[in-house]
């Protein structure tokens, strides 16, 4: 057994005699047991497992409030019974008093007083919840992704989540897809320093059991690629596609010590993920060499019966755990199955301990034996609210992530002695702030835009007019358009039209918005329009219509001090988008890096484009716009023995300071399989005063120039070299080098 430890994550040798030592000790059923994750279910008036009350939370089915309110008055089953025999290894929640209730059961009444590892959804924040992981992403600020991630370990452990199913590390390039939301975008390079910065951020302070938890990067593999962008949707791709463009994430996390991973619930190319022997063992932890383990999506093992892969759950249960999958989340199949299958010899009992074993050394590693519970004082202070520089961080955060598309006219950033009307039903919601995958938050933390205009002490008026659910009340229209003298509009999507199963055809502003902001220009009044969102939305006829477009995505729970704080100047507007936007939907899916075509889009009728619709994205990869403007100039490429060496100037041609996230591209020209367009190599956060001029430089390794074949072999080729950097993925300067490896 490779024990963690191959990476940055060690087990010394006391550590490792200790996982042997126990794994000597246990039966056939307490092995399984271990393998075995329960979520809390409700019982009494009505049966839903708490799995499904946590996506009815998240698709909107179910308000927060109601879910807690439903938590704290039904009767749950923990299935203390199961845990006090042994028999559940995992389970999920964020209760830290409930956590240690489960925890003394483990650790003081079952015969090896195992603890357990107790896993949560903490995808952009618990208590104190942060941008959408699509938005963060868009700071391209390395620092900032793992400070973010650093907190919510600490908040995790503090209550009592050793475990958390997050980074989201699919790289996502059709919008209709919710789950864009929860990941770092379309782009491979972005997402793979996205994804290690994050597990730095989850696992590297080991230095106290209470500031870090175990990672579970997700989902292996492919699932951002689901057909139509259709939520768990076949997938299907070859070999090099695999390679060069959805593995690497999941190399980046895994080289960087990440200590579990989660399958995905679609099948690639015909063989479900949680069943695919040649991903899970050959790839994930023989190529990659994960260390910790695999856990099955929830209910997934099952549902490889309805894909009609596995005859019943009892073949979906062997083929799981044959193919390597560790711990089953949540059907009981491991549990109800295995044991018969191992007696029976269709599962080997090696096939057990190396799961068990793989389990046992992520528990030891997070020192659950020493320290398995939440301390009282820890759990305490949460009680009285969240620790002041969490809010700032979470403002900091939001701050960063805000991108400006488009300033038409001299409005923004705004005058603080002009009369406000602020307009949308979006406006004054908590609930929308935080955003798909947020589930720990309390109202009472959470600023809304127009909580953010108060306390920037503007002089605001409000009017909710209408919003992405279809509404539009004319008579607050009027009023808006008549009081203010600039009208703020907030438009977009609700939360809960982001995240799972919330894939759209239609990626256009819902309901009557567009009618609304067609209105609000109608009045002569200058109009801002920001936007909310948890995808990119195809922005056509806003792009022509609206002169001011700002992109606030869903910010967490300081979004509306953060949005003020931007339009206001206090802070000049600095990231980028981390996924194109299109002009409508047809032309999604849609990414810059697209291989290279024989017949690029151009003026000819016979090249590849839309005879409607423009081919290139409206507002692409890496754009974004500040209060100051930035001018690039002397790109130069030197080659060195292992590397290029690249430099460019970048001016702050404005008035005002900016930081301006420097974007370095590279197309390998010719090569023995067709290659994208351009592809990100490197990026950096500059900040430059007013009139300031830097050279910024870039180093890319040689090694880091090459693509993986067919046969999935890695391989550098010699030959003529694109080299651009500049603002975006569109404007850019370029010099051509041939290199020779
Ligand atoms: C989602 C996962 C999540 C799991 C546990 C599933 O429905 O696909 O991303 O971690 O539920 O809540």
């Amino acid at each position: 057994m490779n024990y963690m430890g191959g990476k940055k994550m060690k087990l010394t040798g006391e550590q490792q005699k200790k996982v042997e030592s126990i794994l000597s000790q246990m039966t056939l059923e307490e092995k399984i047991g271990q393998m075995n994750q329960e979520s809390p279910s409700i019982v009494g008036g009505f049966d839903v497992p708490f799995s499904e009350l946590i996506e009815m939370l998240t698709d909107g089915r179910l308000a927060q409030e109601e879910f807690e309110r439903l938590m704290s008055t039904a009767k749950q089953d923990f299935h203390e019974e199961e845990i006090r025999a042994g028999l559940v290894g995992s389970v999920m929640g964020n209760d830290p008093r409930k956590a240690n209730e489960l925890q003394k059961i483990a650790v003081e009444e079952t015969r090896l007083g195992i603890p357990l590892i107790i896993g949560f959804d903490v995808i952009h924040g618990l208590r104190s919840v942060f941008p959408i992981a699509i938005a963060e992403a868009g700071s391209f600020d390395d620092a900032l992704f793992e400070e973010t991630a650093r907190m919510v370990a600490k908040e995790s452990r503090a209550h009592g989540i050793s475990w958390n199913f997050a980074p989201m590390i699919d790289v996502a390039r059709d919008s209709r897809w919710g789950r864009v939301s929860e990941g770092p975008g379309e782009d491979t390079f972005l997402g793979s320093r996205f994804a290690r910065a994050k597990i730095r951020g989850l696992q590297g302070d080991t230095s106290d059991t209470g500031n870090y938890v175990a990672a579970c990067t997700k989902h292996y593999i492919c699932y951002g690629a689901c057909e139509g962008g259709r939520d768990y949707n076949t997938t299907s791709m070859s070999t090099s596609q695999l390679y060069n463009v959805y593995l690497p994430t999941f190399r980046a996390a895994m080289e960087e010590g990440a200590a579990t991973v989660m399958a995905a619930f679609n099948d690639l190319n015909g063989v479900p993920c949680t069943v695919n022997e040649y991903l899970l063992r050959d790839v994930l932890k023989k190529e990659l060499g994960l260390d910790g383990f695999v856990v099955s999506d929830a209910n997934a093992i099952k549902e490889c019966v309805i894909h009609g892969i596995a005859a019943d759950d009892a073949d979906a249960g062997v083929q799981a755990a044959i193919a390597g999958m560790d711990m089953d989340m949540g059907t009981h199949i491991y549990k109800d199955h295995l044991k018969a299958a191992v007696e029976s010899g269709k599962v080997s009992m090696e096939v057990i301990d190396e799961a068990v074993r793989r389990i046992l050394s992520v528990k030891v590693w997070l020192g659950l034996f020493e320290h398995p519970y939440v301390p009282e004082e820890v759990i305490e202070a949460y009680e009285k609210g969240i620790p002041a520089e969490h809010a700032a961080l979470a403002r900091k955060a939001a701050e960063e992530s805000i991108v400006l598309l488009k300033n038409d006219g001299a409005v923004l950033p705004l005058d603080k002695s002009r009369r406000i009307s602020l307009v949308g039903t979006l406006a004054d919601s908590a609930d929308e702030v935080t955003g798909a995958w947020a589930m720990g938050w309390k109202k009472e933390d959470c600023v809304t835009i127009l909580d953010g205009f108060k306390n920037a002490g503007a002089n605001v008026s409000y009017y909710p007019c209408g919003g992405p659910e279809g509404n539009l009340n004319e008579e607050e229209l009027a009023a808006a358009c008549k009081d203010g003298d600039v009208i703020v509009a907030i438009v977009g999507e609700t939360t809960a039209m982001s995240g799972e199963a919330s894939s759209k055809a239609d990626i256009t502003l819902p309901g009557r918005q567009r009618e609304m902001l067609a209105k609000l220009i109608a009045s002569g009044k200058p109009v801002v329009t920001v936007f909310m969102n948890g995808r990119p939305l195809a922005l056509g006829w806003e792009a022509e219509h609206l002169p001011v477009m700002v992109e606030a995505w869903h910010l967490g729970i300081q979004m509306g001090n953060a949005v003020a704080s931007v339009l206001y100047g206090e802070v000049a507007p600095s990231a980028k988008l981390s996924s194109s936007f299109p002009y409508v939907n047809g032309q999604c899916p849609l990414y810059y890096n697209h291989p290279s075509t024989g017949r690029p889009a151009g003026k000819s009728k016979f090249t590849s484009k839309y005879l409607d619709a423009p081919a290139e994205a409206l507002f692409p990869f890496g754009y974004g716009l500040s209060y100051t403007t930035f001018a690039y100039s002397d790109l130069r490429v030197e080659e060195k023995k292992d590397c290029l060496e690249i430099s460019v100037k970048i001016a702050n041609t404005g008035e005002r300071a900016g930081v301006e996230a420097a974007q370095l591209y590279m197309q390998d020209v010719t090569a023995s399989l067709v290659r994208p367009v351009k592809e990100l190599k490197g990026y950096k956060r500059v900040a430059l005063e007013a009139g300031e001029e830097k050279e910024v430089s870039f180093v890319l390794a040689k090694k880091d120039m090459g693509f993986y074949d067919n046969a999935g072999n890695y391989r550098l080729e010699d030959g003529l070299f694109r080299i651009c950097a500049g603002a975006n993925s569109r404007d850019l300067l370029e010099e051509e080098i041939t290199v020779r490896f």
